[in-house]
């Protein structure tokens, strides 16, 4: 094993100094970034030129958020498709404190003046989790910074208000004062090692409510999966307002219930230009064909309203849109190709290896799958679907043996630090 690991590591040295073209990439372009060299990993070999797309986890560093712009780069035909998570994360935010603000007398359920929340929390290394507890701690007023970014640790228990990564936040509703909580969060990780797990975040609210259930007014969840299942087995007996993440069809329906709100991150168009950006690049034609530009069958998006384009950091993000009482009977169907998007095309037959993290993951199982299986056949793609534990790369990369069967891939990791794993297959 450690003889397999130093040949591997010789191997991937020498590959960056054959092959190793520096390519310039800036994480932060329009944030004003700096410019960075990245080495390209790629080697050359045949696996390693096929389009290949990162899809719902970017490659980037768990711990510190910076892109993998080596694993983005990795050849002319990769793209990372997903959404913009702060630009979501933010709008979650502003739900949640809108409806504070429109309720927070009949909200405060004790009556002490304190409007607590619990907050649920998916994974603490993945990017779209962090931007959701930072959106949700910066509207509330509990964000508390952190080496100049908001804290996203979890809070673990802090009904004395004493936690050191959140602070206690005023509100003036209707001439009243009132204060915001988070009387506790954690990461819904299973002890297999199962991030966003629903079911920890059900036993967690049942943990929660019987020592001081009294004092929760809200419930907030980095997602639906877990948002729900802490609404089924407490909030919505107990009336607790829950805000969640994704637009799945059981939380748009639970609305009707007293689920208070969500946010859809558009995953009809994610799952549109996730294999999208793969039939083009199969087809040699120009990558924004049926994106930005309609192609010949009419299917075409509209920039900065359904999706965001970053150059250099050749991802496509999805925009957000906030779910609400006030809209939801529009989202009732997660699992509805986008109507802008949904017409046949004439091209030939191709083969994708497409994985997915963890099979049991609600979003992507109820929601996303179901829309790339509809769009698989738009596409004219055989699309090969890999459920993953959720807990080990190798569970995934087991099942990728004979890359040369496949003319494309599409990689969801399960950690962001990850991309290796799957490019140094493509190598050999
Ligand atoms: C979704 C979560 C999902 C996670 C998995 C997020 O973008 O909102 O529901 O569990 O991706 O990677």
């Amino acid at each position: 094993m450690k003889k397999r690991l130093i040949t591997l590591m010789a191997v991937a040295a020498m590959t960056v100094s054959m092959f190793g073209c520096g390519v310039t990439a800036d994480k932060n372009a329009s944030k004003g970034g700096e410019k960075k060299t990245v080495e390209s990993t790629n080697s050359g070999s045949e696996n390693s030129k096929k389009p290949l797309v990162w899809f719902n986890r970017q490659p980037s560093n768990s711990s510190t958020g910076e892109l993998d712009m080596s694993a983005l780069n990795y050849n002319d035909k990769t793209y990372y498709v997903g959404f913009d998570a702060n630009q979501g994360a933010e709008l979650q935010g502003t739900m949640v404190m809108d409806y504070i603000k429109a309720h927070a007398k009949e909200m405060d359920r004790n009556g002490d003046g304190t409007i607590g929340y619990v907050l649920a929390i998916g994974d603490i290394g993945h990017n779209d989790s962090i931007a959701r507890t930072r959106g949700v701690r910066k509207a509330l007023g509990t964000a508390v910074d952190k080496d100049g970014n908001t804290d996203s640790e979890p809070a673990g228990t802090n009904t004395d208000g004493s936690a050191k990564v959140v602070q206690d936040a005023k509100v003036d509703v209707d001439g009243t004062s009132y204060t915001i909580r988070e009387l506790a969060s954690q990461e819904m990780k299973n002890s297999a090692g199962a991030t966003w797990d629903a079911a920890t975040a059900g036993n967690a609210i049942g943990t929660w409510s019987s020592s001081f259930g009294d004092q929760i007014d809200i419930v907030v969840s980095n997602n639906d999966g877990m948002g729900m299942s802490m609404f089924n087995a407490w909030a919505k007996d107990n009336k607790v307002p829950t805000f969640g993440y994704d637009a799945n069809s059981d939380a748009v329906a639970a609305i009707a219930e007293g689920y208070s709100g969500t946010i859809s991150q558009h995953a009809d168009v994610q799952a549109y230009l996730t294999l999208r950006v793969l039939r083009n690049a199969l087809d040699g034609v120009d990558i924004d064909t049926g994106i930005g530009t309609a192609d010949d069958a009419g299917n075409q998006l509209k920039e900065g309203e359904d999706y965001a384009y970053n150059a250099d950091e050749r991802s496509y993000y999805a925009l957000n849109i906030a779910v609400t009482a006030d809209n939801y009977k529009d989202f009732t169907d997660s699992t509805k190709p986008y109507d802008k998007v949904n017409k046949q095309l004439k091209s030939d037959k191709k083969k994708v290896w497409l994985d997915i993290y963890n099979a049991g993951d609600n979003f992507l199982g109820s929601t996303y799958q179901p829309l790339l299986e509809k769009y698989d056949d738009l596409m004219n793609l055989d699309v090969e679907y890999i459920g993953g534990d959720g807990q080990t790369e190798s569970n995934i990369t087991n099942r990728l043996g004979n890359p040369g069967a496949y003319d494309a891939f599409a990689i969801n990791m399960v950690k962001t630090d990850n991309a290796a794993s799957y490019t140094s297959i493509l190598n050999q």
